[in-house]
Parts: structure tokens; C-alpha cells; sequence
């Protein structure tokens, strides 16, 4: 069909032209700012799923809508290798600009400018990547002792003041929040709690691998309490057949039934996977009605696709060592899977693998759903695995 007007959109955060089955979890969030702009109790929220499944596109839907409620937000994303402190300065201090030009609100905007001051300047000897641009000098004794988890929380009480003077919240949303260092998690927790405690109107939406829920439990034992969890999966039959079909109708194309059943069952429901076989499909089909054949033929230029790109990144950062502990995993199926198990294909003991298996977590490449179990972050990475490494040479 027409390439020009192919309505898919596989891709990193790339929103889709259906935004299917995920209603229920957009108005939760819509109903929890909104009470945390009239300081009522709630919860924060952070989605935990595999890659894939859609978690950029909903913090980025769930940031519109409270734009355009009036909801002031900051966005950031956490990247492997810079502090919290570092993410967090710049985009705190655009949002107390923003803050300081409602007239109620400035004297307090102000205030918390010169706290984030403070803090840059106490916190830039520990975490020398810090950078930003300061408008005001810094209060002496706000914010600014040097210990995160203490100057964070008089940073976000000062900004949470600020917002609810300027009758506001002050929304901060982060993705992969699973790469954030625990005691600098712990900090954001303690932050939040206490502006929680306070009734300001400041929270967290965030988005992250499923470790991420073990690890805000470890940073604080008290976050299971503190924050809702919501998992963000593959999504149910009906809700991956819309995300297929909708689009092709908005451009006057049909799918056959049994050719929709094919690609939901392909996929597994599984959103980039979704995206990727509606784009091929649509190259390979010629006329509306799509039919399974169209499907079956399109199948193969899908999977070499995700191999190519989705896949494919994620095994190009992997040493020969992690590739085989994977491998190993793939042999015994999609998983969870025991870790003596992994080991046993190896022909290794549990603990000389444990360093490898660490790396894997930090990477993000695999996570341990309960105690001595592993599995796979990626949807369909164990079928990847073994069409990149094939037959029984990883075992050499
Ligand atoms: N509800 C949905 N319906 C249809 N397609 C979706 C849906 N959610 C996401 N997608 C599509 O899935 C792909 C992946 O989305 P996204 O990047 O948000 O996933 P993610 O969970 O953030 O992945 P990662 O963990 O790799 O960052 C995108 O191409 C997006 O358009
Ligand atoms: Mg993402």
C-alpha cells in the first residue's frame, strides 16, 4: 500500500497512531495529579515493564494532558551515567522560571531559585557533572549543606511552596528510572515524602524496568507504602487487534480477520512488536482487505527488522561472556529460569557466574523477578538469541 500514508510508528518513544488499551492507567494518573494540585493524599506513580511495552509513550501522553490542565511539569530521562542531582537542576530551575512569572507565586519561585543555588553549589564537589546556568545567589542555610538527601528535600519543599502559592503542582516525570544510583533514589524518596507529609503539590510520575520496584524498596523500605506501581505489559487481545486495525481504517484500509488474529499472536500483544508488523505489513500488502497471507509473508521482514534494530542495539553492548550467559538463558526458553539452571548449561558454578549476571541487571538487560530468578527485560529475546547465535558453539 501506499508508503507515504503507512500510519505505523515503531520506534524509541515514538507516539503510536493508536494509543490502545491503556485508558484505565492514563485517567488513574490524571485523577492523582489532580488530587496532588488540591494537596490531597496520593500516591506517586511509577510504571514498571519490559522494553517495548510503551512506558516513554505514556509518560510523555500523561505529561500533555497535565499541560494542558495547567499542571507545571519537568521531563527527564536517566541516563546510565550522571547523578540525579545533575538530571534534576536544570529542568527544576526552567520550571521555577516558569514559576516566577505568576505574580502570587514569585517571591517564593525566587526563594527556591536561590535554594537550588545553594544546592548546586554545596552538592558540585560530589557530583562534579552538575551543570546549570544560576540566576540568584543562594540563601546561606537553604538547601545547601551537602547531603543530598537532606538539601533535596528543603530543595523540593521550596519549589513545592512555590507551586502551591501559585495554586499549581509541580509534576516531575522520569524515565528509566532503574539506572538512578540507590542512595540518590533514596533521596528523591525521602524528598517526596516529606512534601507528601507537608500536603505540596509536588510528585513524581516515573517509568522504569520492573528491578526498579526491588530497588526503590531497597533505597527505602518504606517506598512500597509511598508509591503505587502499576505494571505496564503486553497488551490483551482486543486492545492489540484496535492498535492494528484503527490506524488502517482512518486510512480506508480493512484487515481480515484471521490476518488480525496473526499479527496479535505474532506479537504477543507486545507494543514495539505491534508498531513493527503494522509497518511491514502495509509495505507488503497491495490491496485492502489485508489478508493472513500478507501477514505470513510480512512476518519474515518484521523479525529481520527487530533483529536489526531492536534487538540488535541491545546485543552490540553485551561482552562475549554476557552473550553467552543470555545464550545459555535462551536455551532453556523465554524463562523466568532458575539461576543454577543457567549455570548448569554453562557447566559453571552459581557464584563464579554472579558478577556476570550483575552486569546484565545494571545493563538492563535482565532483571530477577524473585529470589534466584532470572529473566529477560526484552519481550522475544530468547528466540533473538538463538537466531544470532545459533547451534552449539556458544558452549565452547
Ligand atoms: N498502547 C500502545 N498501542 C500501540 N502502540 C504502542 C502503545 N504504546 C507504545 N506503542 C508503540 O510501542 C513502541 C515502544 O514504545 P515506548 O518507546 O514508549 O516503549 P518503552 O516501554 O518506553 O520501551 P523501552 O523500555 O525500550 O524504553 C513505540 O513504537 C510506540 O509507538
Ligand atoms: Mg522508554
Amino acid at each position: 500500500m501506499d508508503p507515504i500514508s503507512n500510519p505505523y510508528a515503531p520506534g524509541a518513544g515514538t507516539p503510536p497512531p493508536e494509543l490502545s488499551g491503556r485508558d484505565e492507567l492514563l485517567e488513574k494518573v490524571r485523577i492523582a495529579l489532580e488530587r496532588v494540585r488540591r494537596g490531597r493524599p496520593t500516591k506517586s506513580v511509577l510504571m514498571v515493564g519490559l522494553r517495548g511495552v510503551g512506558k516513554t509513550v505514556l509518560l510523555d501522553r500523561m505529561r500533555e494532558d497535565a499541560e494542558s490542565t495547567g499542571i507545571q511539569t519537568m521531563r527527564i530521562e536517566a541516563p546510565e551515567d550522571r547523578s540525579l542531582p545533575a538530571i534534576l537542576a536544570p529542568q527544576l530551575r526552567q520550571a521555577l522560571i516558569r514559576l516566577s512569572r505568576n505574580e502570587q507565586a514569585r517571591e517564593l519561585a525566587r526563594r527556591a531559585l536561590r535554594g537550588l543555588a545553594g544546592f548546586v553549589g554545596a552538592l558540585k564537589v560530589k557530583y562534579n557533572d552538575i551543570e546549570v546556568g544560576l540566576d540568584l545567589e543562594p540563601e546561606p542555610g537553604l538547601a545547601d549543606n551537602g547531603d543530598l538527601e537532606h538539601d533535596l528535600q528543603a530543595l523540593l519543599e521550596a519549589v513545592g511552596a512555590a507551586a502551591k502559592k501559585a495554586e499549581t503542582a509541580l509534576v516531575l516525570f522520569i524515565d528509566e528510572l532503574q539506572y538512578v544510583d540507590e542512595d540518590e533514589l533514596a533521596a528523591l524518596i525521602v524528598a517526596l515524602h516529606r512534601a507528601a507529609q507537608r500536603q505540596l503539590p509536588v510528585t513524581l510520575v516515573g517509568a522504569g524496568l520492573p528491578q526498579l520496584r526491588g530497588r526503590m524498596g531497597r533505597a527505602k523500605s518504606y517506598a512500597e507504602r509511598l508509591f503505587d506501581f502499576p505494571q505496564v505489559g503486553p497488551l490483551p487481545p482486543p486492545a492489540a487487534e484496535l492498535a492494528i486495525s484503527k490506524p488502517a481504517r482512518d486510512e480506508g484500509v480493512a484487515f481480515e480477520k484471521d490476518a488480525l488474529d496473526w499479527i496479535v499472536r505474532e506479537t504477543q500483544g507486545y507494543p514495539y512488536f505491534l508498531q513493527e508488523w503494522g509497518k511491514h505489513v502495509w509495505e507488503t500488502a497491495e490491496r485492502s482487505p489485508v489478508t493472513m497471507q500478507d501477514v505470513e509473508l510480512a512476518s519474515e521482514s518484521a523479525i529481520a527488522a527487530l533483529d536489526e534494530s531492536f534487538f540488535r542495539v541491545r546485543f552490540d553492548r553485551l561482552t562475549p561472556t554476557e552473550k553467552r550467559y543470555l545464550r545459555a538463558m535462551a536455551e532453556l526458553g523465554p524463562g523466568p529460569h532458575r539461576s543454577g539452571d543457567i549455570a548448569d548449561e554453562l557447566d559453571r558454578k552459581v557464584t563464579s557466574l554472579g558478577p556476570t549476571r550483575n552486569n546484565l541487571i545494571s545493563k538492563g538487560m535482565i532483571w530477577s523477578p524473585s529470589h534466584g530468578d532470572t529473566a529477560f527485560t526484552v519481550p522475544l529475546f530468547d528466540e533473538f538469541m538463538v537466531r544470532i547465535m545459533p547451534g552449539d558453539d556458544w558452549r565452547a
